[in-house]
Order: C-alpha cells, then structure tokens, then sequence
C-alpha cells in the first residue's frame, strides 16, 4: 500500500552505480503549453510524468490539444490546437503547481474565452499578484478569488491583450513567462526586463519553435514578437538537474560513493547547484552529451576527500532556487559555514522552505541561523535521525532523505504524497541505491 510516510536507516556504504532521473519539470511544464497552441503534432519524449506536469497536459487537452500515447507513459504525440484552442468545459485543476498555473494564467488571459483554475492547499496560498499585476496591465481580467487575499482560484475573462515593456520586481522565471506566453499571443513587441538571470527554458523553446524572441547579451532583457503562429517540432526532454541534485548531495556526503547520473539538462540557468557543490570541495565529473538547445549529460559524483561550507553569491540564488533545502543539508555535513542569503524567495514556495529547513535541520542536531532572507548553517557537528514534517513539500520530504542517510539512526519524513508532484519513482531509485 502506499504510504505517506518514508523512513530511511543511516547507511554504511556510499550510492553507486547508475541512475537515470525522469525529465525535467520546468521544461515539460513549457513543452505542453507551447505544444498545445502549435500547429500539426510532435513527438514529445521523456515528459515528466508528475502530478504538476500531467496537470498542465490535461489542462491543455480540455482546450481542444490531442495526446496519443507512446510506448511509455513519457512518450507521446502531442498535437496542437494550430491557436485554435477551444474554451475548457470545466474548470482547470494546477495541482500543486505554481509554474503551472502562473504560466498557464499568461496564455488564458490572452484567449477569448472564460476560464478558471484552481489548486491544492498549498497553491492557494501562494502569491499570485506578482502575474495578475503585468497581465492586467497588459488588459488581462484576471481575478483572485481566493480564501487569501491575491490567491487562487484564478477567474479569467480572457481576450485581446496590448503589449507591455515590464520590469519585474523579483527574479522569477515564472513571471517572466507568463508575460512572454501573454505577448506571444498579442500584437506588437512585449518586452521583459529581469533583474538577475533566471531559468530561459521558455526563451529556449522559443526558439526551438521559430517564435521570434530576442534576448540582450546579459541576458536580462527579453522581448517577443506576437502574434504567433508556428509548427509543432520534436523534442527530447532532459532529466531534471534539481531531481539530480538530490543524489549529487547525498553522494558527496555519504563515504564510498560514485554514482553516474544519466542525461541530466546542463542549462547554465540551472547549473549553479554544480558550481557550488564544487566550490564546497565536491567531486563532481561532466561528461557533455549535448551542447544545443538544451544541454544535457551524465554526471558523476565521486565522495571528496574534503567537503567545506561556502557564500552563495547573490546571483547563483535564481540558479539554484530550487535547490537550497538540499544544498542546506550538504551545508550541515560540510566543514565550517555556509550563508545562503537573498533568498526571500523561498518563503512563497510549496512551503516556507526557509522556515521548514532550519527546522528540520535543527531537529536532526544541526546549528543554523535563520534570516528573512536565508540562513547560515554551521556545518560538522554529526546530526542524528529525526522524526520530521515535509510540510507537504516535496523538496523538502526528498532533502532531508538525503540527509537521514548520513544522520545517526533512522530518520522518519512525514506527509511524503508530494514528491509524486516532482520526482514519480523516487522511492523506487531510493531503494535501489540504498539496498
Ligand atoms: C520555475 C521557476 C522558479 C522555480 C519553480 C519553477 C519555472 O519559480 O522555483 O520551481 O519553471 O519557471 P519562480 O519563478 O517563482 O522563481
């Protein structure tokens, strides 16, 4: 039966061997949305089969798009709408996903019909001003209806946009591509300034689908050119470097390691999570597979002969966002300090993830400090297992797993349902490696 509670024992050998993480979570969330609007079909491979990602598919299927399974689940035919999208006669279900309904919410605003979407718990308590303030600029009606003010459920009337020159407040991936799908579908150039570079997988698709697009050498402002009409095009999704990273902490911090892991994506938007780990002393071999559109290849990580505490650059932070519950339990087995800092950001993701690392930390026996923005972990004391909340957070659920294989004794994570929302078969991978 399956069950909502995961309980790993300290291990007394390393990971090794092989392991191939499923697709990539930002970039199948884009591929479904793009895929949707395109004209004529495409082969879609290694889609991420996660609850966030099959949400998305099946929102675009109840807007008129046709899925035709392959031989596997990740695997399919993908045929689009040709910008023909027909009105969803039901309301739209995100799930768990932020990315899902802020992007989504970009495109629906800007087609000429109503509709409405809605989300578990933790979405709906999750900021969704930070979309509905440039989309309604741009003429979208957008409204907030839920129990917390700014909050899904999401109404939308949706219909002709104009253009908008937007500076975002907040390094965010997410509103940044609400705004580019919203001007996509809008005549005229719409053009998005960031203030420190955040994930291009969408600017990527772009061009992958000859949606013309422009971005500034310093990658900070990005401008599209709409309407739109293009052609379905093949794709290869790549694993998920922040499922990888999972495996890439627990192998750096558990002795005797060398684990492979398979066709991981390599965006430099995405990889600061590798850079760090090597800045703390991490073993960390890439073997580059591809280097175009989106780079992918095999990583191997290999125990160092020493692990130290390090300062995440301001500018890693959008880089790594995602990353930092397990680059924090990296952090309390390392020597010395680690400062993670401007990373407010984090307090309006699936949890508090800056609330609920210090605190799972602290209750495996690590010494943190906590900051608005971030904390400090003080590394090398030896932590013991715990019995800890996820909070219903799949990243956290996953990090301090990774951290109960190196505590003392056995560790407990409670409320682990949501890792399916990210990373189906982590278990599966957990017991292969630790048996
Ligand atoms: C994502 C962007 C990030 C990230 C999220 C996925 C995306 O969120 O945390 O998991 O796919 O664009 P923000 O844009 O809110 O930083």
């Amino acid at each position: 039966m399956e069950t909502d509670t995961i309980t790993v024992q300290q291990l007394t050998h390393g990971l090794q061997g092989q392991l191939t993480v499923p697709g990539d979570k930002s970039i199948s969330h884009r591929v479904a949305i793009l895929g949707a609007l395109a004209h004529g079909s495409m082969r879609v491979r290694n889609y991420l089969c996660s609850e966030d990602c099959l949400n998305t598919l099946r929102a675009m299927q109840q807007l008129g798009a046709q899925v035709t399974l392959g031989d596997c689940p990740q695997n399919f035919t993908l045929t689009g709408t040709g910008m023909q999208p027909t009105a969803p006669q039901a309301d739209i279900d995100c799930g768990n996903s932020g990315t899902g309904m802020r992007l989504m919410a970009g495109v629906l605003a800007a087609l000429p019909f109503r509709s409405r979407m809605y989300g578990d718990s933790s979405l709906c308590s999750r900021p969704m001003n930070r979309i509905i303030t440039p989309l309604g600029q741009m003429g979208a009606r957008i409204r907030a209806c839920g129990a917390k003010a700014g909050c899904a459920p999401l109404e939308i009337d949706g219909g002709k946009l104009s253009t908008i020159d937007y500076t975002l407040p907040m390094a965010s991936a997410q509103v940044k591509s609400a705004v580019l799908l919203a001007g996509m579908l809008t005549e005229g150039t719409t053009r998005v300034h960031q203030p420190a570079i955040t994930r291009d997988h969408t600017e990527r698709l772009f061009a992958h689908f000859g949606i013309p697009c422009s971005v500034s050498e310093d990658r900070l402002n990005i401008a599209v050119q709409g309407p739109v009409t293009y052609k379905a095009n093949d794709i290869t999704v790549p694993g998920d470097i922040s499922s990888a990273a999972f495996w890439m902490v627990a192998a750096s911090i558990l002795p005797g390691s060398k684990l492979t892991l398979n066709n991981v994506g390599l965006n430099p938007t995405r990889n600061a999570i590798i850079t760090v780990l090597q800045r703390m002393g991490a073993d960390i071999h890439i073997d580059t597979v591809s280097s175009t559109g989106e780079p992918y290849g095999n990583i191997t990580v290999t125990t160092p002969q020493r692990f130290v505490g390090t300062e995440v650059l301001p500018h890693e932070i959008p880089n790594l966002i995602d990353e930092i519950p397990v680059l924090a339990v990296a952090a309390a087995f390392a020597e010395g300090s680690t400062t993670i800092r401007h990373a407010a950001e984090l307090r309006v993701k699936e949890s508090d993830r800056i609330t609920t690392t210090v605190q799972n930390l602290r209750a495996m026996g690590a010494e943190v400090e906590e900051f608005e923005d971030g904390m400090v972990i003080h590394g090398g004391k030896p932590l013991h297992g715990a019995v800890m909340d996820s909070y219903g957070d799949h990243r956290i659920a996953m990090s301090f797993l990774m951290a109960g294989l190196r505590a003392e004794g056995a560790t407990t994570l409670l409320h682990c349902t949501n890792i399916n929302t990210s990373y189906p078969g982590f278990k599966e991978h957990l017991q292969q490696l630790i048996s």
